[in-house]
């Protein structure tokens, strides 16, 4: 090992073994560097349809209060988020992102020497924090691109304090089902918490995908997290929100920052909980955009996994990072797979119809070459 810097030395010895997360590039800079008039962004899984009209008018309307902090609560968001869900506002935190909520729940719950349960490979972020935490990642392979439940149960120890399931996984795209669900929590203690984290759950066509809201009421060791980031198109403002017993939510917000939600974020994901059209659209979006690459990728005689998000992990092959170099010169980003070990493969994020086009047009040049 080379050896510390001076600061390294001073650091918590955590935060060595961690990897640094890779932020892509703006897009105008890629533009820019690159000489294109245009770029797709297919790299983040977001929502390509845009924010609701309703969020923009919310945030516009706002702009001249900015001088105030947030509400420290959420009150307003908190209120229409337990309307919606039919539980109490005591069973909601808020996140800047899910992706806090992520590391509030390791910080609160994980010491050294614990150990973290996750699928291999999924959701980068729930390493990240357990490594910061001082405690060990238990990484279970997946099984034909999906979440391996009964492994998991296998894998808890006397040390496993969290299980982490991405339902669907990021970067497969697959869910694990209610059956599986059921029979999985049976074997959990109760002393380990199971994270069910559903930043797509808005997308899942299928029907036997678990509701695993209504778990917790009986689950008292579930916590759920969802976003806004994701159908709602809010990526860039930063909220999200978990759902557990107020017991667990009691002791999240001891170490949430106060103001960890911006009032602007409050105010638009209060107007997109409003507006229906934004879930009827960006389902239509993804269900009509999935059949047209599924039908591209088969006359490609690319193998792809059938997803349940807006994302789609598509296959290949060794020259998987060549591609997404040759793709960014078309004006394409998608994500490399490298970081999550599955350097054959690509992720792209499933976009608008002309987007869509334009990806199959460069991949459809690029292969053939
Ligand atoms: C599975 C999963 N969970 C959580 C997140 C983070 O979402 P947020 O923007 O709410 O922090 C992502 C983002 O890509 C994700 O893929």
């Amino acid at each position: 090992m080379s050896k510390q810097t001076q600061f390294q030395s001073l650091a918590i010895p955590d935060i060595l073994k961690v990897k640094t997360y890779q932020p892509g590039k703006p897009m105008e800079e890629v533009k820019r560097e690159l000489g294109l008039k245009k770029v797709i962004k297919l790299a983040s899984n977001e929502n390509l349809l845009g924010p609701s009209p309703k969020a923009v008018k919310a945030i516009k309307n706002y702009a001249s209060m900015i001088n105030f902090y947030p509400n420290g609560s959420g009150y307003y968001l908190k209120k229409a988020l337990a309307e919606k869900l039919g539980l109490e506002d005591t069973r909601i935190i808020l996140g800047n992102g899910s992706d806090e909520i992520v590391s509030l729940i390791t910080r609160v719950f994980l010491q050294k020497g614990e150990e973290t349960v996750m699928g291999d490979p999924s959701f980068l972020m729930y390493r990240i924090d357990t490594q910061l935490s001082g405690a060990r990642v238990i990484s279970v392979p997946l099984n034909d691109f999906r979440l391996d439940l009964s492994a998991m149960a296998k894998a808890i120890s006397p040390k496993t304090k969290l299980i982490f399931i991405s339902n669907p996984n990021n970067p497969t795209g697959t869910i694990v089902k209610k059956d599986e669900v059921k029979s999985f929590l049976k074997k959990i203690p109760s002393r380990i918490l199971v994270i069910f984290d559903e930043a797509y759950s808005e997308y899942v066509e299928d029907k036997d995908y678990p509701q695993t809201i209504d778990l917790i009421d009986g689950e008292n060791n579930v916590i759920v997290l969802r976003t806004f980031s994701k159908i709602y198109g809010l990526a860039g403002l930063r909220v999200g929100y978990g759902i557990a017993a107020p017991e667990i939510v009691e002791i999240l917000n001891r170490a949430r920052p106060p103001f960890n939600v911006n009032s602007l974020a409050q105010v638009a994901a209060l107007a997109s909980l409003k507006d229906k059209n934004q879930i009827t659209r960006s389902r239509k979006l993804v269900k009509e955009g999935k059949k047209f690459l599924y039908s591209h990728l088969k006359r490609f005689k690319l193998s792809f996994i059938p997803t349940e998000a807006n994302f789609i992990l598509i296959k290949i092959g060794k020259k998987a990072p060549l591609l997404e170099k040759r793709l960014l010169k078309e004006g394409i980003i998608v994500r490399g797979m490298k970081a999550y070990n599955l350097a054959d493969y690509i992720r792209v994020t499933i976009g608008t119809k002309p987007q869509n086009e334009e990806f199959i047009k460069a991949l459809e040049k690029l292969i053939s070459n």
